[in-house]
């Protein structure tokens, strides 16, 4: 069976945005059983930039258990943390000496973090691409659902595989291809329609955390930032309004509706109208999750198991993998 693979950096906490764009849609390849699905908490990922240890080690399992309560189930999926497979950073190591760093540099990601600071980044940071692309590979993984920011570092894992094949001259890695289909696959700042929403945000009231309360959610909605029209008849009323269609695309994303089966129900509708049942729509999606990972991080200790589980069921994919990548890059064996 092919597979699917896809990964989460436990940075800070779950957004809307990481279940929208992703988690939620990893759930739906998982059900509809045409691939062999494997998540992946990329904690390698998590420390291109500084993190405390002990955030890192509860966001891993925050975002274990964000896989888990979202309905990613460990039996249908390989589910662990990547550090747990020391085969990524074997095949990273080799992908980083068949990329150039002209691809690196032309990252839009990486232009932005690093700004015009990027002598003082980290060196993992510049070559995180290939990581990720190692990732992928380590399983002849086809399909990568993410949101749409990933979908350049995707891309570029397509260029590391055809140059790798090129160079070595085998057929070995397979084309990779990014699914990024469905609402809500770049869900935006609440106070800015123009901003994604992230984990690293400044203000809390930017973002929806996955394990926010009600009451939080319905706050963080009202005060979300929108301009005065009330919602538009067509699709095409969305358009440079950044604020707007934002909110309908994430009603969308939640309610399993397209952005225009969304618009169709609520044409002409204002705020008032809109917002409170976004924020009821939410909370009903939302509110058993948050209560599921509450009671998943309550014993850690289940949770690492499940890692540990996962993490040997990925080392018996991958390791065969990087043997013969070895093999073909010419080094010796025993
Ligand atoms: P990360 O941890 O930033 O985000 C995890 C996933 O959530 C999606 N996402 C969003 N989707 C919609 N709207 C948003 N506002 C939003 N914010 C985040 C991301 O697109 C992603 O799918 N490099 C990756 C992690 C990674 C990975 C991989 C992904 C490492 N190796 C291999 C796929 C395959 C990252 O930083 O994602």
């Amino acid at each position: 069976t092919p597979r699917a693979f896809s990964g989460i950096k436990p940075s800070g906490g779950l957004t809307l945005g990481n279940y929208l764009g992703a988690i939620k849609r990893f759930v739906d390849w998982q059900e509809a059983g045409t691939h062999e699905t494997i998540y992946c908490v990329v904690d390698l990922h998590a420390i291109t930039v500084w993190q405390d240890p002990d955030m890192l080690h509860a966001a891993t399992r925050e975002v274990a258990a964000g896989y888990l309560a979202s309905g990613i189930d460990p039996v249908k999926s390989i589910l662990f943390n990547q550090s747990q497979v020391p085969a990524h950073v074997e095949l990273s190591w080799i992908f980083s000496c068949v990329a150039r760093m002209g691809w690196m540099n032309r990252m839009t990601q990486w232009k932005e973090k690093a700004g015009k600071n990027a002598e003082k980044e980290s060196l993992g940071l510049f070559a995180y691409p290939a990581l990720m692309a190692a990732d992928i590979l380590l399983y002849h993984a086809t399909h990568v659902p993410v949101g749409e920011d990933q979908k350049q570092h995707v891309e570029l894992t397509r260029d590391i595989a055809q140059k790798f094949n090129h160079d070595y001259k085998v057929d070995f890695f397979p084309e990779t291809l990014p699914v990024i289909e469905g609402p809500a696959t770049r869900v935006m700042n609440l106070r800015d329609g123009t901003k994604k929403m992230s984990k690293s945000g400044e203000s809390d009231m930017e973002r929806i955390n996955m394990t926010d309360d009600a009451d939080t959610i319905a706050k963080k909605f009202k005060k979300a930032k929108t301009d005065p029209a009330p919602l538009p008849e067509t699709m095409e009323g969305l358009k440079d309004r950044p604020e707007a269609r934002n909110l309908v695309d994430i009603y969308a994303g939640l309610a399993g509706l397209s952005d225009e089966q969304v618009i169709a129900e609520y044409a002409g509708a204002g705020w008032g109208r809109f917002k409170p049942a976004l924020a009821d729509l939410a909370v009903a999606k939302l509110g058993p999750i948050s209560a599921e990972m509450a009671r998943l991080m309550a014993d850690p200790a289940e949770i690492d198991r499940i890692l540990a589980h996962g993490a040997e069921q990925a080392r018996a994919v991958a390791d065969p993998i990087l043997t013969r990548t070895k093999e073909i890059v010419g080094f010796v064996q025993s």
